[in-house]
Formats: C-alpha cells, structure tokens, sequence
C-alpha cells in the first residue's frame, strides 16, 4: 500500500509564499485607495492567502484571515476617509469564516489521516509478522502480493514471487493445481493439507487455504493464498510415533523381564520342592519314615530361599517413593539393598540439591541408575561400583563406573532394552546418554540432565 504523505510545500516554502501573498493584499489595498482612488477593493483575491493557511496552519491559519479582515477596515480608515466601511465589515466576517470552515475541514482531514495511517502500520505489521504465507493472485495464478514470511518460508524474495511465479510451481505435485483452483471456485474455499516446495527443494507440509477474490459485478479478480508450514507440527508428530513404538517396545521388554525374573528365581526353586515333595511321599509308602527328615529340612531352606528371592524380584519392579521419602533416600536405600545380595563395593556421592530438580528428572535418575547398576551385576563380574551424582550449572550429572569385564559397544544385541530405553528417556527430556566400555576394562555410563 502507498504510504500517506501529507502533499504540498514544506514549512519554509509556505511561509515564503504567504508573505508574498499578503504582500500583494497590501499592495492591492494602498493600489486601490491611493494610486487608483477608488474604494472598492479586489478583495476576492484575499481568499487565495485565508483558504492556504487554514489548509496549512488549521486553527493558527485563522491569524492570516483575522490581519486581512484588520487590513480591509483599516485601509479604508487611514486611506480613504470618505468611504463608508459598513460594507467592509460584512467581508471581514466573509473572510473569517471562510477561514473558520476551510481550518475544521483540514483538522478533520488531518484526523482521519492519522487514523488511516494507524490502520494502514497496523495491517502491515500483522501481514509482516504473520507465520503464514500470504499472498494475492491475479485469475491466472500469478502472484501480485507476496508477504515477507513467505520468503523465509519458501525461499523467493517479493520481487523474484511477483515477477513470474505461480502457484503450480510452488505445489509438490503441479498437477493438480488446476484441481485445486476449480475446487476453490465451486466451493466458495479451498482449505486442506497440501505440500509444497521450497526454492532450495526441501517440502514443506501445508495447511493450504485459498478464497476466490470478486470484483462487485461478479468477474473474478484473483485468489487470495494463505498456507500455514506444518513442519514442526509433523516432526512432533513423528516423534510423538516413535517414542510410541519405543513406549510399546519398552512396555513389552518390561513383561520379559518380569516372566524371566520369576522363572529364573522361581522356576528352579518350585521344582526342587517339588521334588522334595515326591521323595517323602515315596519315602511314607516304602514306610522309611527315618529318612525323611533331610528332605524337610531342605524343603525349609529351599521355601526361606525362595522367599527371600521372591522379595528382590518386587522390590526391583515396585517403584520406590521418591516423592514421598525423596530421592536420596530412594537411592541410598536401593544402594543399601543391592549390597545385601551382591558381592559389590558401592562407593557413591549424591549431591543434596537434587533433591529440588522436577520429578521426572529424579524419576529418570532412579531408573537410570537401577538400570545401570542391574547391568553391573548381571554382566560385569565388577567387584567395584562408583556413583555420582552432581549438581552443575544448569544439569545434573549422574556418573557410573564399574571395574568388571566391560563389553564390546559394536556386538551389543538389538533386542536389549535396557540402556536403550534409558538412552531415549534421557534424551526426550533434552539431557545426553553417554557409554564407555571395553572388554577387560569396565563400564562407565554418564548421563546429563537438564536441573529443572
Ligand atoms: N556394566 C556392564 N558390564 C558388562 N557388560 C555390560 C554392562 N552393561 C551392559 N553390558 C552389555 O550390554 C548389553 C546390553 O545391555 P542392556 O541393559 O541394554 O540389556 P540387558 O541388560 O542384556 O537386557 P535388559 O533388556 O534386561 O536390560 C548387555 O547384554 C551386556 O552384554
Ligand atoms: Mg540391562
């Protein structure tokens, strides 16, 4: 759109011009009177001077109207003492307000500029920073309005989008851009997802909305084109399917585990009482009562064992309180078992002011470290773990090492959750997963979160 200017000489300009114009009134007053001797004045041409200035000067202008109505009865005055200046009188008040309506009508027209420039920064500023593409074609397609987004949004300058570009070289599949135009014509609206083409190649996934623009005899003028990038949109979405995927996968990792737990802790354990069971049932019916009681016995240790095997399996899968009892306690209680039933030295420091981070942080902490540690006594042979947890800047640091057998980082199985389920926890909250491992030289595992 034109910018609103306001028109005419500049200020130095039209006080130039209005001493000119008032010059040639004096003259016009003493040329009249004295040189000519008559007492009618060319006062018509007052009016030049008094409509100027109140279009210029709005209300002061009137000062120009006033001096000229003054030079009107006091020429007659002091240079024609025999005319009668009744006459006069009635011109001077012409002159005012003349004055008078021209100044209200400049002052209104000023106002509404005003208004009109308001509105006009108003609407660019809103095309401007829209996050849409917007723009104006012609009938045919050719784009003749073209927003500044756009160009961050699909490459093209203004220029480059109003000399020759088109809608069709902008839609993924030019094809079906005269689809598109004749469905916008018969629906009143085009408004469905569409990709399309960044200069540089890259697709951009759209919501892409046309309205056909009329003329008032119904001819048609253009099409108004308006498409909203999707991309961050679709990106969250595919994450949001994959950490679904993962989520599932987990879940799934996650009944494994417990069916191995129990079969592993159980299975052997139920069998052998079973057995046990049989040999004193044989032993009552060949009547050998007196070798019985070993069998008991060892039904005692076995049911004692099993119990307390039955007790690790829940308390690695019950979550622990942490929002009650806090993650350092949570952590140093997990610890403290783990060294009941593991021949493992633990030597771990947790800095205190993790217990302020967010709960999914000290959530995922726990897990980490659970996972970590199971790892240790699972694979490693290690007879030393060391822990830390440290509160830096802005992240947590968590730190694991153990002194076992390590492993080769290549051949790990692609079916093995644990670590890759910390892995993508880790980083869904915007932290690191780091690995560190050899054969024959232990495993460290880092894990950075973010302190929120
Ligand atoms: N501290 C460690 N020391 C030695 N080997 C390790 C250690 N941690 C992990 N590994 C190796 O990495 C592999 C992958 O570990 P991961 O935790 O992903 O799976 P997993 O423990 O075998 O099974 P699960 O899915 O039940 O956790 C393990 O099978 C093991 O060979
Ligand atoms: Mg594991």
């Amino acid at each position: 759109m034109k910018k609103l200017k306001s028109s005419g000489p500049g200020p130095k300009y039209r006080i130039a011009i209005m001493s000119i114009l008032l010059a040639v009134s004096c003259f016009l007053i003493y040329y009249f009177h004295s040189v000519h001797g008559i007492g009618a004045v060319f006062s018509h041409f007052f009016y030049i001077p008094i409509i100027l200035s109140s279009l210029w000067w709005k209300r002061k202008g009137l000062m120009v109207a006033l001096f000229l109505a003054a030079l009107l009865i006091f020429g007659h005055v002091f240079l024609r003492e025999d005319v009668t200046i009744v006459n006069d009188f009635f011109r001077s008040i012409l002159l005012i307000v003349i004055a008078c309506v021209v100044a209200f009508l400049s002052e209104q027209i000023a106002k509404t500029e005003k208004k009109l420039k308001k509105s006009e920064g108003m609407y660019k500023n809103t095309i401007k920073f829209l996050p849409l593409h917007l723009g104006v074609t012609n009938p045919e397609g050719k784009y003749i309005i073209w927003n500044d987004y756009s160009e961050d949004m699909l490459g093209y300058s203004s220029d480059e989008a109003i000399k020759d570009l088109t809608l069709d070289k902008l839609v993924k599949e030019p094809e079906k851009t005269a689809d598109i135009f004749s469905r916008t014509l018969k629906q009143g609206i085009y408004d469905e997802y569409v990709d399309l083409i960044h200069k540089n190649g890259r697709i951009i996934p759209t919501q892409l909305k046309i309205v056909p623009l009329y003329q008032s005899n119904n001819i048609l003028s253009g099409f108004i084109i308006e498409a909203e990038d999707l991309t961050l949109i679709e990106n969250s979405r595919k994450r949001i399917k994959k950490l679904s995927k993962e989520l599932l996968e987990s879940q799934e990792d996650e009944r494994r585990k417990i069916s191995a737990e129990i079969h592993d802790e159980a299975g052997v354990t139920i069998t052998s009482l079973q057995l046990n069971c049989h040999m004193i049932k044989e032993l009552i019916s060949l009547k050998r009562y007196d070798e019985i009681e070993p069998f008991i016995d060892s039904i005692i240790d076995t049911s004692k064992n099993l119990s307390s095997e039955l007790r690790k399996v829940c308390y690695n899968l019950a979550p622990a309180n942490i929002k009650q009892d806090g993650i350092i306690y949570a952590i140093s209680d997990y610890l403290e078992k783990i060294k009941t039933y593991a021949k493992l030295e633990i030597d771990s420091k947790i800095s205190r002011e993790i217990e302020n981070s967010d709960i999914v942080i000290k959530t995922t902490l726990y897990r980490t470290i659970q996972e970590a540690v199971t790892n240790v006594i699972r694979h490693s042979n290690a007879k030393n773990l060391t822990l830390s947890i440290t509160k830096r800047k802005n992240d947590i640091n968590l730190k694991i090492t153990d002194n076992g057998i390590g492993f080769d980082m290549s051949t790990t199985k692609k079916d093995k959750y644990g670590l890759k389920g910390i892995r993508s926890r880790v980083e869904n909250l915007g932290g690191s997963f780091k690995i560190g491992s050899k054969p024959t030289s232990g495993t460290t595992i880092e894990v950075q979160l973010p302190y929120i």
